[in-house]
């Protein structure tokens, strides 16, 4: 038998523009099969492939996801290490299939602070895929919603801004995410209900889809999942429907 891909049918469904994902639950994935953390890891980069596929798929504009955040620093210093070397072994293998998907790679965080080798890897590969425009795939790594708070801050007093101009939008061209629409859904996967510190600033008025699904276990039938339940949120933005 051919293995075909399961037809699914976008036409009367609202595509979000913009998705981020808090892509959790490597670690108990792994767990669950008597695994190492790390081959969570390894099976959590690897799940990204098919979820931008998907992404392009259903017509998704902007795909961010939560790699790794600020905090992420605190486990232990065999994890951080691991996770550094597949993240660097990642960027080297996809970053040309990509491109020629027409994939923008974006960093969205503090590349201060990260190994050299690895800052110049991102910062090649944001080069060289900037002129593509058919998913702008924005990486939040070394990443941190109140680090970016505080960052901005700090840029518009240097920039000497007096106070009466200090405004939603100009503190937004002030993050890292600045001149893109906030995310229209925000998935986190593992059954975890908190933000952890996710783009805490943009996701003042995103739709939340929480699954208990595992990272590594996510695939295009779940975010198709996600945008069928998106299609039938109703956003008021604090006014009344119509
Ligand atoms: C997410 O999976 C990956 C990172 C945070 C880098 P976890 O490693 O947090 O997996 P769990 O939450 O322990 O299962
Ligand atoms: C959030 O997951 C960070 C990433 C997915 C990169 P964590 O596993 O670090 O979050 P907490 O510790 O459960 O809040
Ligand atoms: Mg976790």
């Amino acid at each position: 038998m051919i293995w075909k891909k399961k037809e699914l049918n976008v036409s009367n469904l609202k595509i979000p523009k913009h998705v981020a994902i808090i892509m959790d639950g490597n670690g108990r994935w792994a767990k669950q099969r008597g695994l190492p953390r790390q081959a969570g890891h390894r099976a959590g980069v690897e799940n990204l492939r098919p979820v931008i596929d998907a992404c392009i798929e259903f017509g998704v504009e902007i795909l961010t996801v939560y790699a790794f955040s600020t905090e992420n620093w605190g486990r232990p210093e065999s994890e951080v290490k691991g996770l550094m070397r597949i993240f660097a072994r990642v960027l080297n293998q996809e970053i040309y299939e990509l491109h020629q998907q027409g994939v923008r790679v974006y960093h969205l965080g503090n590349l201060k602070g990260v190994d050299d080798r690895m800052q110049s890897k991102v910062e090649e590969a944001m080069e060289l895929t900037k002129e593509n425009d058919r998913l702008l795939l924005n990486v939040a790594f070394n990443y941190g919603g109140r680090d970016e708070i505080v960052q901005a801050t700090r840029k518009i007093i240097e920039s000497g801004v007096a106070p009466d101009e200090v405004s939603e939008s100009l503190f937004n061209s002030y993050l890292f995410t600045a001149g893109l629409p906030d995310p229209d859904l925000l998935i986190r996967t593992s059954g975890e209900q908190r933000i952890s510190n996710f783009l805490i600033w943009q996701a003042a008025y995103s739709e939340y889809y929480l699954t208990p699904i595992y990272w590594p276990d996510f695939a295009r039938e779940e975010l198709y999942e996600a945008l069928v339940s998106f299609t039938k949120r109703d956003r008021r933005y604090g006014g009344l429907t119509n």
